[in-house]
């Protein structure tokens, strides 16, 4: 599917199977979260604009290069929290605006609780970030109130996805690429995807 990119980087495998791994414990899913949000990052961004800089080194004058545009890291809470600081290291130039939205766990909507936008958009580039995309609603929930804020240009950065869940972001906001580590199976009947890694959420804060 156009807009659908799914990862094969052999970095990224490898963390996802030790990410999904039922032993794993939550100091360790966190700083696998980290990671492979790094490397996601680093594949979501690649066409982003650039202006041009002369800069003086010790031995003369070189052409660079200079980020163009601002970006803006957009978790939605709870677990897209975690993808934010290692992202935030490559760019630390960038602004954090979190959204908080949970599934309703009888309907799977989403219920939005906080949103700390500001009046107007401040930045060029919103990079919405959440591991999990399973029945789409919450990504889709976001990404709607991001472009009624103004947000030009949207990408959703997540690691697992239901097809499900691409399905309906990518109908309901076809200009929005989605970059995911792994492309699953399915959502089973309490709309978990399976094999997922279970929630993601609870796995991250030690909450389950
Ligand atoms: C999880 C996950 C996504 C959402 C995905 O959040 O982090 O935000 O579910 O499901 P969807 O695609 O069907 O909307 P959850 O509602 O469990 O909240 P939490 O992050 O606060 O635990
Ligand atoms: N949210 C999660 O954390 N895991 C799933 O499998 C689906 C939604």
């Amino acid at each position: 599917m156009e807009g659908l990119h799914i990862s094969n980087h052999p970095l990224i495998c490898h963390k996802v199977a030790l990410l999904r791994d039922i032993q794993t414990e939550p100091k360790k899913f966190r700083e696998l979260i980290r990671e492979i949000a790094i490397l996601l990052a680093y594949e979501a961004t690649s066409d982003l604009g650039l202006s041009p800089v002369t800069v003086t080194t010790p031995m003369g004058q070189a052409d660079g290069a200079t980020l163009a545009e601002k970006i803006g890291l957009v978790p939605i809470l709870r677990a897209g929290l975690g993808m934010v600081e290692g992202i935030w290291e490559m760019m630390p130039g960038a602004e954090v605006w979190h959204l908080g939205v949970y599934r309703d766990e009888k309907t799977l909507r989403p219920v939005q609780y906080y949103n700390k936008l500001p009046v107007a958009p401040t930045v060029q580039v919103c990079l919405v970030l959440d591991p999990m995309l399973a029945t789409g609603g919450s990504a889709v929930a976001c990404i709607d109130i991001l472009k009624r804020w103004g947000a030009r240009r949207i990408k959703f950065v997540g690691i697992i996805a239901a097809p499900e869940g691409v399905k309906t972001l990518h109908e309901a906001h076809p200009d929005v690429p989605i970059h995911m580590a792994v492309l699953d199976s399915n959502l089973n009947e309490i709309g978990y995807i399976v094999p997922g890694l279970g929630d993601a959420g609870d796995r991250q804060f030690g909450t389950g």
